[in-house]
């Protein structure tokens, strides 16, 4: 008899996304002429084509594979050196952050890199996390048995929440006692709202006398407008002693389908063995990659160079610019239309309070069977986003005045 992860069946529902689609598909065969009308606002996938400075990169590493005298094997797990120092010069090094190119680690996703951090924690670390919440950061937790099963409300016992409500601007304040692990989401998914420099000092204040570490996804730092507001966790001084970071090529470059990323591990990181003694997570982390990963393909990281030449940076910027001219127009809509809209000014997520009296599924179904817009239900991300939707903004623009016709329009 094989016994499986018993952990797995803590888990309260099927992942929020796919349960959105496997809904909409319902409403589909059901309603197959409204379907033609439908626009999708919930997930954020991009839908804008790649860089051309990305596509014509991978069209000359096709070709290199092609001959014997520039083909590729396995690469080097953590990443070719030629990704690696661009991303630590160009995000880092000339931002005025020491990292150096070793401390980055390519991956094929900060969704996957989120999950498998938890390979070098202990089961017996306390973790804390927004709320609401990209699912990953708790589900991961769950699978790996570092909770308890959830309560009536969906929050699992073993885990402390943060809630992050209009009353904080979404941004919580540091618990009143230690924690171990701290997840932090800035430009935060869902909610839109980005921590201030303060704001982020009081946490890394927090992490470095608790001996915490913070994992801090950085995944939509390309959407900040805001000049004031911080881009990276190491912007803070002390937070090289305390925090993982991790960013992506999904978002920014439209890489959700080409997949490639990238986790920042500081060499001055430590946590400490069971005796209390303290090792770095460096070795442990590369060691990782070594033993369960064989690198993101040469062409896709070749794909992932480009970025950083000039034209890759302004091809980078009128992608962005396109995602949050979307944001705008949705969010002038959402106004129009007499509701509470969070968000969308540095952050490709409008979060939005539902009409009173709904619920967020109430008033998923209802934009879904009225008007065909699809949104994310809040409370999908957690007990504190019941009574709020979120709307994405990653969508052509076609669509996105579309929605936003409906939106103001809609009666409510
Ligand atoms: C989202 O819609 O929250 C994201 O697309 C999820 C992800 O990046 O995995």
């Amino acid at each position: 008899m094989a016994y499986l992860n018993s952990n797995y069946l803590k888990l309260k529902s099927g992942y929020l996304f796919p349960e959105i689609a496997r809904r909409v598909s319902a409403f589909a065969s059901q309603y197959p002429e409204k379907a033609k009308r439908l626009i999708r606002c919930g997930i954020g996938d991009v839908t804008e084509p790649l860089p051309e400075a990305a596509r014509n990169a991978m069209l000359r590493a096709v070709q290199d594979m092609g001959q014997h005298s520039t083909f590729r094997g396995y690469g080097p797990e953590q990443g070719y050196e030629f990704l690696r120092s661009k991303i630590a010069e160009f995000d880092y090094r000339s931002r005025g952050i020491s990292i150096a190119d070793d401390e980055i680690f390519v991956s094929d996703g900060s969704k996957c890199d989120c999950a498998n951090i938890l390979d070098i924690f202990s089961h017996t670390n306390c973790i804390a996390v927004m709320d609401p919440v990209y699912p990953v950061y708790v589900d991961t937790n769950v699978m790996a048995g570092h909770t308890g099963p959830a309560d009536a409300s969906g929050a699992y016992y073993g885990l402390l929440y943060l809630p992050c409500l209009p009353e904080n601007h979404f941004v919580p304040s540091t618990p009143n006692h230690p924690v171990d692990l701290i997840y932090l989401c800035f430009p935060n998914n869902p909610t839109g709202a980005v921590a201030s420099l303060a704001q982020l000092q009081k946490w890394v204040d927090f992490a470095l006398a608790n001996d915490s570490i913070i994992l801090y996804d950085a995944a939509y730092e390309a959407f900040i407008r805001d000049p004031a507001l911080p881009h990276s966790i190491y912007e803070i001084p002390g937070a090289t002693k305390c925090a993982i970071e991790f960013r992506s090529f999904s978002k920014n470059a439209g890489f959700t389908g080409v997949r490639c990323a990238y986790t920042v591990v500081p060499k001055t990181l430590t946590a400490r063995d069971e005796s209390g003694n303290p090792h770095p997570l460096h070795p442990l982390w590369a060691r990782r990659f070594s033993t369960k990963f064989n690198g993101v393909s040469y062409i896709t990281q070749r794909a992932a160079e480009a970025l950083y030449s000039d034209e890759g940076r302004q091809q980078i910027a009128a992608l962005i610019d396109h995602y949050m001219g979307n944001a705008d127009i949705l969010r002038k809509a959402l106004l129009a239309s007499g509701l509470l809209v969070y968000g969308g000014e540095n952050a490709p997520y409008l979060w939005v309070k539902c009409p009173t009296g709904l619920t967020s599924w109430q008033t998923f179904d209802l934009l879904l069977n009225e008007a065909q817009i699809v949104v994310t239900p809040g409370s999908g991300f957690g007990a504190a986003g019941e009574g709020f939707f979120r709307v994405s903004a990653f969508n052509s623009r076609q669509n996105a005045i579309e929605a936003a016709s409906r939106l103001a329009n809609f009666r409510w």
